[in-house]
């Protein structure tokens, strides 16, 4: 159990793509529970393998606020997305930065537990978008790629700005 630093934007490591997982062991559980813990630290909604520098395609969510162990989907895939919403989002790896994306808001999603046992889910409202965003990260993307253009110069020039200054506060 241990909670993991979470990778901020642009760091390289949250462009690549994440690996499949095929073996559900004990290194596995101790990534899902350290993830837990890390998104509960956090306070946020979803957590993705990526944002913690691991390549495997796991993620975990609790739209709870704490009040539930959080919900762990490994090698999800999406089925069905309907009923396209445009929604706010933000993200722990893009601090500071919130915007609207379009998404599905309802979805079938096809995924394993922590134990290898493959379930079926439908997902609505919040619970649905943020597995669609947690997802991007599987795929090395962000939210703040579904932006405009002009925000997105917005996002990187501030991403910068942030680096330099803590650069020169060392
Ligand atoms: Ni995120």
């Amino acid at each position: 159990m241990a909670i993991l630093p979470i990778l901020e934007y642009p760091d390289p490591r949250l462009r690549l793509r994440a690996e499949p997982v095929d073996a559900f062991d004990d290194d596995l559980a101790r990534l899902v529970d350290d993830l837990c813990d890390t998104l509960r630290a956090s306070k946020g909604i979803g957590l993705a393998a990526p944002q913690a520098g691991d390549r495997r395609r796991v993620l975990v969510m609790d739209l709870s606020g704490g009040a539930a162990s959080p919900d762990v989907y490994i090698n999800p895939e999406i089925h069905d997305p309907a009923v396209p919403g445009l929604v706010e989002e933000s993200c722990l790896s893009v601090p500071g930065v919130v915007g609207n994306v379009v998404r599905a808001t309802q979805l079938t999603v096809c995924a394993r537990d922590r134990y290898g046992a493959a379930f079926e889910r439908r997902l609505e409202g919040m619970h649905a978008v943020c597995l669609q965003h947690e997802l991007d990260h599987l795929e090395g993307r962000l939210f703040v790629d579904r932006l405009s253009i002009f925000r997105r110069v917005g996002v990187r020039l501030g991403a910068v700005a942030r680096a330099r200054s803590r650069a020169a506060s060392i």
